[in-house]
């Protein structure tokens, strides 16, 4: 019996030790657009390697290992298709994380290099890995920018539907999404709720990006571009930030939520979209992007209490934490008293 166990454990091990193997093909097909080169059905290899700049036998093992997980198919000797899993790695296709997956490859995994000096020391390692901070690097490297902009909006694509279903916007005035991205999530927010007029704020560079006029909102929505540590938008009666407090400190989290404090109308909301990490074994997402946050950028995924601890320090009152059909879960607040 216990050695059973033990066997199992071994093999659990080196499931997991070898996963990053996995990974890294991943991130390579993704790089190489592989999925979009299969658009239109199966292909033999030699053409996929002609295409891709790359050898065909070596493009061969990449295809044959990830076909193993249930990336690819191959339909008939070195001939690959996509399976349905692998549909999603197609540009084209609506729900998309090519940007995610291949991002992942060119800035986590080389920043994860550096994972055991983030251990000794608690700081975050994209600066060692790419010489700046990391959204210095995304300002100066405006292809990269652009991809993590696309990357985000992979994430809220396939996020949105969960929240809009989890959370009454109904009746809100004017919505105000800080470090709001493109505005993928705002944007559908406002289509749903043609009562409500929106505020999309970010880095000046990356709201020139912004997708508002896609959804054809621009006359109900304002973009405002500026820093999410000065003035923030005012007179909003509800405030939401999707995946932002989770790249900060403690001490930079406060001084966000202070200017939201300052900047929302008395009787206002704010909502915290977030992974909150569940006490406990359980298996979450949150887990492992909460170590991502560490070792990319010294932040953090949060517990319910440590986000009530830092709301209660910046004038807020959580209300309730919702959850959500994704791994993400909606932390409502309210102010209490004056703003400090
Ligand atoms: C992880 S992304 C989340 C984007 C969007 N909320 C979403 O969920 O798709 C974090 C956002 O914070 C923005 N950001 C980073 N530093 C900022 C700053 N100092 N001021 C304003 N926005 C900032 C980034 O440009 C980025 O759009």
């Amino acid at each position: 019996m216990g050695s059973d166990i033990a066997q199992d454990g071994s093999l659990q091990l080196l499931e997991i030790s070898e996963s990053f193997i996995y990974a890294r093909a991943l991130h390579l097909a993704a790089e190489l657009k592989l999925a979009d080169l299969l658009a239109d059905g199966p292909r033999p290899t030699a053409e996929l390697a002609e295409a891709s700049a790359t050898r065909p036998a070596a493009l061969y093992r990449l295809l044959r290992a990830l076909a193993g997980r249930g990336v690819f198919t191959e339909v008939e000797t070195g001939r690959f298709g996509l399976t349905p899993v692998g549909e999603c790695l197609r540009s084209d296709h609506p729900r998309s994380v090519r940007a995610t997956v291949a991002q992942a490859g060119r800035l986590t995994a080389k920043t994860f290099n550096h994972a055991e000096e983030v251990l000794r020391t608690g700081e975050g390692a994209f600066t060692t890995a790419f010489g700046q901070p990391v959204w210095d690097y995304l300002q100066e490297h405006p292809d990269e920018g652009a991809d993590f902009d696309t990357a985000m909006h992979e994430h809220s694509r396939i996020e949105r539907d969960a929240i809009v279903a989890a959370y009454d916007f109904s009746g809100t005035a004017r919505l105000v999404d800080i470090g709001g991205g493109d505005g993928t999530l705002l944007a559908t927010v406002l289509t749903a709720h043609p009562e409500t007029a929106g505020v999309l704020f970010d880095l000046p560079h990356v709201v020139e990006r912004h997708r508002i006029g896609d959804a054809g909102l621009t006359d109900r929505c304002e973009i405002v571009g500026g820093d999410v540590f000065g003035e923030l938008p005012a007179g909003g009666d509800l405030y939401m930030m999707k995946s932002v407090l989770h790249g900060w400190t403690d001490r930079e989290v406060v001084s966000i939520l202070t200017g939201c404090r300052r900047a929302m109308k008395p009787d206002g909301t704010l909502l915290l979209i977030e992974r909150v990490i569940p006490v406990g074994d359980t298996p979450h997402s949150s887990k492992a992007f909460d170590l991502a946050m560490l070792v990319m950028a010294g932040g953090q995924e949060r517990t319910q209490d440590e986000y009530t601890e830092l709301l209660t320090e910046a004038g807020f009152r959580v209300e309730r934490v919702i959850g959500t059909d994704s791994s993400l879960s909606i932390v409502e607040a309210v102010p209490t008293g004056a703003a400090l």
